[in-house]
């Protein structure tokens, strides 16, 4: 796994003298003091001593080198941003170090990538920058936190943010213009104290602002600094929003459960910070970061993760697994050149930026979701765990054709002398009950799991049960049994809560095919009609389409493949029920149901009961 540096800075060598270009005082500037030595000043002010790592491409290579980091991502610094000038003077000076920094890059033998920098108080000129600089190379962009009194929920950015997304451009959000100066004169505290508390407002403003909600989840955002203090304080944030309905914000779910939706880095410096932060973000969400070269900086990089004691899969992570993803780099988005992002050292990016089998179908991401809780492992754990997610990975694709199937349906009912879209429904159909039949024959395999083995490591999966599966109640929902008690097993998991009481609303595959039997003049009720009254023209209006064969034959095909579904499917809960029974008898269910005995109560389920009340008219 290659180890990428995603938080670190340089300055060209020289750059034009900024304030005659613009006409404008206290502009950064550099002055050379000694061979491979630099001061960093702000007009008159000494802002920061500086050496030649920060132009010198061979410099950076050797200590990269020295530190085993494969490949630096490097930025500008935030004292360059002049978010507070005018937007154009900050264009310009964006387009300076942004076309110096692929400058550098380009002599740094594959290993050297940046981030571009825009002037974030203008949103059109900054999509522009962002977008002229995608093309030339970067691989994203670096941000301050705000700018002047605008957060990141700001209008304005989000709209930035949503242009990053769509450009595929990963975002590094990096704390600048420091809070309370006037109290933090002195011993670095807009460093150690301001800086974590502003990349914290930075992160509470997009959750709290409702700027997660409305940008896509394609968005690769990380916050410097592990996220200052964000993490230590998410257990205050949550206790506030729960309890006090002025610090709910506008966002759609608890803070909490927004940590997915972006990345830190590891630039924490204490090991306990780190797994803190790990157990927090999980392992997918951090990555190395330095501040590398700068005083404040890890001093030999990487060293932080590597000795602490995070398993060595979390280590990969952290050091570079993580970074694969946040850049693009596993999908080939990578050089200008036409190289392989990380040049000839690694082979994690195909070369030549060509597919693989791998890469397209994400075999390492894939064998690494297996958790086993026992410890130590039950062999039969694993088969277990692949049972059930081979069963998620056939659900997913079930809502997908079903939900294809309610749009065809409903396109067909829109427009009923058309029958194309009556034969794809048809053909989906068919797809559903094949997959189902699968689903029917796959428990054959875990029943070669003894019911001893079962019982072995049974007790740690407590207090999770099969009732917990949203994706099976989105079916039971999709297709027309919704039970509003049912959301009460997925509390604990918001996104999944809102995702079902969604489903619970929309109409369902039931709805859309006797709506369309309605609009065909099949099926006729008043509005007066009682429940059973309705069931019954639903039914007789079933029977009116098999009493034409000849007329009717696609729609006789739906009815014939949704009837097979339903049969299948209870196929499942019997086939589910008897497998229970194998395995633990009538013991009572993790979910805390009777087991079996109640199982056998869904055993009359039907999703188009009409169709079954068809046949029996059928025959009067
Ligand atoms: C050793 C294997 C299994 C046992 C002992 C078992 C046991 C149970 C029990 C007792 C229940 C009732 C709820 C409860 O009290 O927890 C249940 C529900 C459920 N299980 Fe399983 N199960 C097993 C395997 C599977 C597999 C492989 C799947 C595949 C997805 C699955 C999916 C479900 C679903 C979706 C429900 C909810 C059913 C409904 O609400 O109608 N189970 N399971």
């Amino acid at each position: 796994m290659p180890v990428i540096d995603i938080h670190n800075h340089f300055f060209p060598r020289t750059w034009p003298d900024l304030a005659a270009r613009y006409g404008t005082p206290n502009w950064p500037w550099i002055k050379h003091t000694e061979e491979g030595k630099a001061e960093i000043m702000v007009g008159d002010r000494f802002f920061r001593q500086i050496y030649s790592a920060c132009w010198d491409a061979e410099v950076r290579l050797n200590e990269m080198d020295r530190d085993g980091v494969e490949m630096q991502v490097l930025s500008a610094t935030p004292v360059l941003f002049a978010y507070e000038r005018p937007a154009e003077h900050a264009l310009d000076c964006a387009r300076l170090f942004n076309d110096a920094a692929l400058e550098l890059c380009a002599q740094g033998k594959g290993r050297l990538k940046s981030l571009c920098q825009v002037p974030l108080q203008d949103t059109d000129a900054s999509c522009k920058e962002l977008s002229r600089c995608m093309r030339a190379g970067h691989l994203g962009v670096q941000i301050g936190n705000h700018v002047g009194e605008r957060n990141l929920d700001d209008p304005g950015i989000v709209t930035f943010l949503h242009h990053c997304a769509d450009e595929g451009a990963a975002v590094l959000v990096h704390p600048w213009d420091m809070l309370g100066p006037q109290r933090m004169p002195k011993y670095m505290m807009p460093w150690t104290v301001g800086m974590p508390a502003e990349t914290q407002l930075g992160i509470v403003a997009m959750i709290l602002g409702g700027a997660f909600d409305k940008l896509p989840k394609n968005l690769r955002i990380c916050f410097a600094h592990g996220g200052g203090s964000f993490v230590f304080l998410l257990g205050r944030l949550e206790n506030a929003w729960q309890h006090h309905p002025v610090a709910h914000g506008v966002c759609e779910l608890p803070p909490s459960q927004y940590v997915n939706r972006f990345s830190v880095d590891s630039a924490v410096f204490d090991e306990r910070a780190l797994q803190f932060l790990v157990g927090t973000m999980g392992t997918e969400r951090v990555m190395l970061g330095s501040d590398y070269p700068f005083p404040l900086g890890e001093h030999r990089v990487g060293t932080l993760i590597r000795s602490s004691s995070l398993p060595n899969a979390a280590k990969d992570r952290l050091l570079g697994g993580n970074a694969v993803e946040f850049l693009g780099l596993g999908k080939g988005a990578a050089p200008a050149a036409g190289k392989t992002a990380l040049g000839d050292r690694t082979s994690i990016a195909p070369q030549g930026e060509q597919l693989t089998y791998s890469s397209y179908l994400k075999v390492p991401e894939l064998l690494k979701l297996q958790h086993p809780q026992s410890s130590p492992q039950h062999h039969d754990e694993l088969l277990f765990i692949i049972v059930h997610q081979t069963y998620e990975l056939w659900l997913k694709e079930l809502l997908h054709d079903l939900d294809a199937v309610v749009t065809n349906l409903r396109r067909a009912g829109a427009n009923p002398k058309s029958r194309d879209e009556v034969y794809e429904a048809a053909r989906l159909l068919r797809r559903c009950t094949e997959i189902t039949r699968v689903l029917v024959e796959q428990f054959t395999i875990l029943e070669t799991m003894l019911p001893t083995h079962f019982l072995a490591f049974r007790g740690k999966l407590e207090p999770a049960s099969g009732f917990q599966s949203e994706q099976f109640r989105e079916l039971e929902f999709l297709c027309g049994l919704k039970d509003e008690k049912m959301l009460r097993y997925h509390r604990p998991t918001p996104e999944a809560h809102a995702l079902l009481e969604r489903r619970l609303r929309e109409p369902s595959l039931h709805d859309v095919f006797f709506d369309a039997l309605k609009t065909m003049g099949k099926l006729h009720f008043d509005d007066k009609a009682t429940e059973r009254e309705r069931f019954d023209a639903r039914a007789r209006a079933v029977l009116s389409l098999y009493r034409d064969e000849r007329s009717n034959r696609d729609w006789i095909d739906v009815c014939e493949r949704l009837t097979e579904f339903d049969e299948l499917v209870v196929s499942w809960r019997l086939r589910h029920i008897q497998l229970v029974e194998r395995v633990i008898g009538v013991r009572m269910g993790t979910g805390g149901t009777a087991g079996s005995s109640y199982l056998k109560l869904t055993l009359d389920k039907k999703f188009f009961p009409e169709l079954w009340e068809a046949r029996t008219l059928l025959t009067e």
